[in-house]
This record gives structure tokens, sequence and C-alpha cells, in this order.
């Protein structure tokens, strides 16, 4: 009776420790990965209230500019549809989207980790009212769909690379010295 105690406590024990070591992939929404979403959108430095908000609402105080060059900044409170999910989140600020190109940033927060920019995909996500009992089979469709396409991409990498080049590592245009009929007046003594 005693020996099997010990092999039950054994196979707690290891269980405990596998369940321990897997890690949780950044993906993933959990309580921790929403608290620190909320904390980066907050923080003055990400910038995003400027633009979206701090009643996540669409109304910061850059919002009204846009608007006025025919730029809308959504909402993270109103209904959303269905089909959307939190990888269209993340993708949105990863490379941006069609709308917001001209934005010095491009909305391309990729100075962010991934693992930061699912935490605040998942946090805004989650700011939307509940869905109709009658969408949900369609959302959990869309979710499953897309969460394919982000296992897949985490499968051999770290990073999910969507193809946008950040400024910093694009070709750099040639420098003025370099540049044919550059001829600049000698430097006052
Ligand atoms: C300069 C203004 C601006 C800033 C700053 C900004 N956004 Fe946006 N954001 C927009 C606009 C405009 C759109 C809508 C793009 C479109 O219509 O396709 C958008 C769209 C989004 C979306 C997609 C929402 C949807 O309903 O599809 C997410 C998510 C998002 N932003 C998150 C962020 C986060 C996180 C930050 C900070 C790291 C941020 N944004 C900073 C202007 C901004």
């Amino acid at each position: 009776m005693q020996s099997n105690k010990y092999i039950i406590s054994a196979i707690l024990l290891a269980a405990t420790v596998a369940c321990g070591t897997e890690p949780t992939p950044i993906y993933e929404a959990t309580p921790d990965s929403l608290y620190k979403g909320s904390m980066y959108y907050a923080s003055s430095e990400y910038n995003c209230k400027s633009c979206h908000g701090t009643a996540w609402d669409g109304n910061g105080p850059e919002a009204k500019a846009l608007k006025e060059q025919g730029l809308e900044v959504p909402s993270f409170v109103d209904a959303t549809a269905p089909e959307v999910t939190p990888v269209d989140y993340f993708k949105a600020m990863t490379i941006g989207t069609d709308n917001t190109r001209d934005l010095p940033s491009g909305h391309a927060y990729q100075s962010h980790t991934d693992r930061g920019r699912w935490a605040m995909a998942h946090y805004l996500y989650s700011l939307a009212p509940p869905l109709a009992a009658k969408d949900r089979a369609k959302r959990q469709e869309a979710i499953h769909k897309a969460m394919q396409e982000v296992e897949q991409a985490y499968a051999s990498s770290r990073r999910w690379n969507m193809g946008y080049t950040p400024l910093k590592e694009r070709p750099q245009a040639p420098r003025l010295e370099e540049m044919s009929g550059y001829n600049p007046a000698p430097a006052e003594e």
C-alpha cells in the first residue's frame, strides 16, 4: 500500500513538472497576456491611445485630423462582425492595412515583439460586446481557421515574418556626398 502511494506521488510530480515546462504559445490569450496587453495599450510609449483613445472608442486626439483626411479610427468597444478574429487584429498592427499605408508608422508596429502584439490583439479584441448566440458558431469557425495559419507560422519560427520590411532595414538612399555634383562649400575656419 505504502509503495503505491509513492508511485502515485511520483506520477503527480512528473505530471506537474511536465505541465510546468510546456510553455503556453505566445499567440494564446492568458490572464497574464490580457493584463499585459492592457498595460501596453495604456502606456504612452506605445502611442495607441493617441488615435484609438483612452476609452478605446477611436476618439483619441489624433483621430479627428485623420477623419478629416478620410481615415476613420475604429473603436474596440463596438460590436464586431462574426468573421473578425484576434488574428486580424494582430495582422493590422504588424503589417498595417491598406488604409494605414500613408501613416508615418504604416501602422506596422514591428518594433514590439510578437508576444507584445499578441497581448494587445487579444486584449483589444476582448473589449467588444459579446456576440449574439446565433453568430457564435460562425465566430468559432473563423477563429479555428485563422489559428491554423498562426500555428503553422510559429511551428518553425519565433517570429511571424509577414514580409513587411521595417524602415531601418530597407535599402538606404545614397548619402548626399556620394551623389554626383555634390560640391560643399569649404568649411569656414
Ligand atoms: C496614427 C493613428 C493610429 C495609431 C497611433 C494606432 N492606430 Fe490602430 N488603427 C488606426 C486606424 C486608422 C485603423 C483602421 C485601419 C483600417 O481602416 O484599415 C487602425 C486599426 C487598428 C486595428 C484593427 C481594428 C479593426 O477593427 O480592424 C487594431 C487592432 C489596432 N489598430 C491596434 C493598434 C495598436 C495596438 C496601436 C498601438 C501600438 C495602434 N493601433 C496605434 C490608427 C492608429
